[in-house]
């Protein structure tokens, strides 16, 4: 890596949303990676590759507030232009998101706005949907809410189970967070309110990559 565009990755467990975030070379420089939890796979990722770590234990903090503000001013050491969360499960206080509004990206597993929450893989097999996928976006001060920018979408297979989803998932995950990264590193995504301009253009709607 080694470029002017910092981003500090967030996480709180394996970390291999992380790792596909190193393995692309992106032109941005992974300033830190810091976890809610200690001792998860995530930070030996990083400290494999050379990345500063910080684990901020939530348990320590009698209030969300007060562990997002210890959060924001770790961040802010490193002036990010970038937060990715990746895996990090924790809901954010308002202050929180509306400090990085703008600089703040999460990947969900499922095709956003279906399937916000927990448990995506088992409830969509639960409902018998066809299609299911990942969704990268903007965040905003509802859960899993926020302008869409990049969408893999796939079918559900005979003989699927969650597991098996959640596998699938992840390789595509592993996919179109590396990209959105690399789009805003770039420049090419500018936020307006919640309108999402790509190279100067209106987007309408998320891109979607199908792997069907
Ligand atoms: C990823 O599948 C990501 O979509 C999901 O956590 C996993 C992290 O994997 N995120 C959420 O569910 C956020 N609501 P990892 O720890 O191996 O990087």
């Amino acid at each position: 890596m080694g470029s002017d565009y910092r981003i500090v990755v967030l996480l709180s467990g394996s970390g291999t949303t992380l790792q596909s975030i190193i393995d692309s070379h992106l032109p941005a420089t992974i300033s830190a990676v810091i976890s809610n939890k200690a001792d998860v796979m995530g930070l030996s990722r990083a400290q494999e590759a050379a990345i500063p770590t910080h684990v901020l234990d939530h348990t320590a903090y009698s209030s969300r507030e007060a562990f997002d503000r210890d959060l924001q001013t770790l961040i802010d050491q490193y002036q990010p232009h970038l937060v990715v969360l990746a895996g990090f499960m924790r809901i954010l206080s308002d202050n929180f998101v509306d400090h990085y509004y703008g600089k703040l990206i999460n990947i969900h597993p499922s095709l956003l706005p279906k399937y916000k929450g927990m448990h995506t893989h088992q409830r969509v097999m639960d409902a018998g949907e066809p299609l299911h996928g990942s969704s990268v976006h903007f965040v905003n001060s509802e859960l899993d809410s926020g302008p869409v920018l990049l969408q893999a979408r796939l079918p559900i297979l005979p003989g699927d189970s969650p597991e098996s989803l959640e596998l699938r998932i992840k390789t595509k995950e592993h996919l179109i967070y590396p990209t959105v990264i690399n789009w805003l590193a770039e420049g090419r995504i500018t936020l307006k309110g919640e309108e999402v301009y790509m190279d100067g253009k209106k987007m309408t709607g998320p891109v979607v990559m199908d792997y069907m």
